[in-house]
């Protein structure tokens, strides 16, 4: 994604005060998109995230045939149609399918495409032709699907289908619910049961998802299986608000001073809310209260009060895949509170959007705070008194989750900061800024 030169963002005149809703969870509408293009019949689909990544995922199932009618309703979302393929299978393109900038629509796709006998070039922005797709080619290969070159770590790929694919049960060398995903998608299509163990659990939306389109699936707490092959149904999905986006609400409460919010109707899935767990062992004010589920998707509301003594914590590897995407929002928090925040096993942040590991320590030597890198393990040395120089610019990397999380400085802190590139934040939450600003009563 381009840079558009930098934004100045300015400090909130008041506390964070009131209730809010956040858009639709990211993995969630991706999930409901692809998986309803795949299925027999016309899936309705709520709540869905109106965001540039969601968009490419829209765009890709367009291309493979299915039909979608979507609408932006009152409260922002996407609502509407899809009507699937099923079992007659996508169409061939007659162009690669650009994914943009995101990694769970190009992930996604190359286990939907898996069964059927046609060729795919995907593609993507620079972020996403730069970050590794051997893990998803590998056990797909051992599927028994083609990817040229057959070696590639990177976009573009052309992938070809194989309709005779092998049932496989495979031990992913990393949590990652995208590679988790695509090996199950290949699996519904599979003849007998496809397996995936992974090292910890990575989030689980694809296991919760895929029975109310009609597939047999199990899920544990570090394997996954479906048996195939299956004929998925078109059903009628609600995406609750996401629980990623909300981190960043919450961050902001913690960070200005009398601020009281409340997040509702959000996604309280155990395996995205790592971060209020984190918050937690920071001493933060912070609670969650299941209201109901959408689906098979526990959610409710997220209350979190400004707290003075915030204190640094350790942060067990196990515990990663739950914050996989709020390390730097986090980190940030971590700055402001008294004594060592570690990180651990953090090194597939290298490999997320942009460098996230390196562009955390990069972004808070800028406000003084002392952060390094060990084998891995990101360490934060905190300072509840910091004071950020006027005129601090900050590099988004054009990746959304730096761009909200160096925005928090200049809205919650004492001065105006520049964030280059802050427009990437349309990739998962457009309305970032103004929600922020509104909670502060200023619009
Ligand atoms: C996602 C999985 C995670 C996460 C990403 C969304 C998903 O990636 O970081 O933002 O929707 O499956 P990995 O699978 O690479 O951990």
């Amino acid at each position: 994604m381009s840079s558009d030169g930098a934004t100045t963002i300015k400090p909130l005149t008041s506390p964070l005060d009131g209730v809010a809703q956040v858009p639709g969870d990211k993995s969630l509408s991706h999930r409901a998109v692809l998986f309803a293009a795949m299925a027999e019949g016309t899936s309705h689909l709520e709540g869905v995230l109106d965001s540039e990544d969601v968009r490419s995922s829209i765009e890709a199932v367009r291309a493979l045939g299915a039909t979608v009618d979507m609408r932006t309703s009152d409260d922002g979302t996407l609502a509407g149609l899809v009507t699937g393929w099923g079992d007659r299978g996508p169409v061939q393109p007659d162009h690669p399918i650009d994914c943009g900038n995101s990694g769970t629509t190009a992930r996604l796709l190359m286990g939907m495409l898996a069964p059927w006998p046609i060729s795919v070039t995907l593609t993507g922005d620079e972020s996403l032709c730069r970050r590794p797709m051997r893990r998803n080619t590998a056990p797909l290969m051992k599927m028994g699907v083609q990817f040229q070159p057959s070696e590639a770590d990177h976009l573009p790929i052309t992938e070809t289908g194989n309709a005779h694919l092998k049932a496989i049960t495979y031990d992913a060398p990393m949590a990652s619910a995208q590679l988790k995903t695509a090996v199950l998608l290949a699996g519904v299509y599979a003849d007998g049961k496809t397996v995936l163990n992974e090292p910890a659990p990575s989030r689980n939306h694809t296991e919760l998802m895929l029975p109310l389109f009609g597939v047999p699936t199990t899920a544990g707490t570090r394997v996954a299986s479906v048996t195939g092959p299956a004929h998925m149904k078109a059903c009628d999905i609600h995406v609750p608000g996401d629980p990623s986006s909300a981190a960043f609400l919450c961050s902001a409460a913690l960070l200005k001073r009398g601020s009281h919010i409340t997040v509702e109707h959000v996604s309280l899935n155990p395996a995205r809310i790592g971060f209020v767990r984190t918050l937690e062992r920071m001493g933060a004010d912070i609670t969650e209260r299941r209201t109901g589920a959408e689906g098979k998707e526990p959610c409710g509301t997220i209350e979190v009060s400004w707290t003075q003594a915030l204190h640094g914590c350790e942060v067990p590897s196990q515990h990663f895949a739950s914050i996989v995407d709020e390390v730097p929002v986090l980190a940030l928090v971590a700055a402001h509170a008294k004594g060592l925040t570690v990180f651990r096993g953090i090194g597939e942040l290298r490999v997320k959007e942009s460098n996230r590991l390196q562009a955390i320590i990069d972004g808070l030597e800028k406000i003084g705070i002392d952060a390094w890198e060990e084998s891995d393990n990101l360490f934060v040395e905190g300072n509840p008194s910091l004071v950020v120089d006027p005129g601090t610019v900050f590099d988004s990397r054009g990746d959304h989750r730096l761009a909200m999380t160096w925005a928090l400085v200049g809205l919650c802190g004492n001065t105006p900061v520049e964030v280059e590139g802050f427009d990437c934040v349309s990739v998962s939450y457009p309305d970032f800024l103004s929600d922020i600003q509104s909670l502060a009563g200023q619009q």
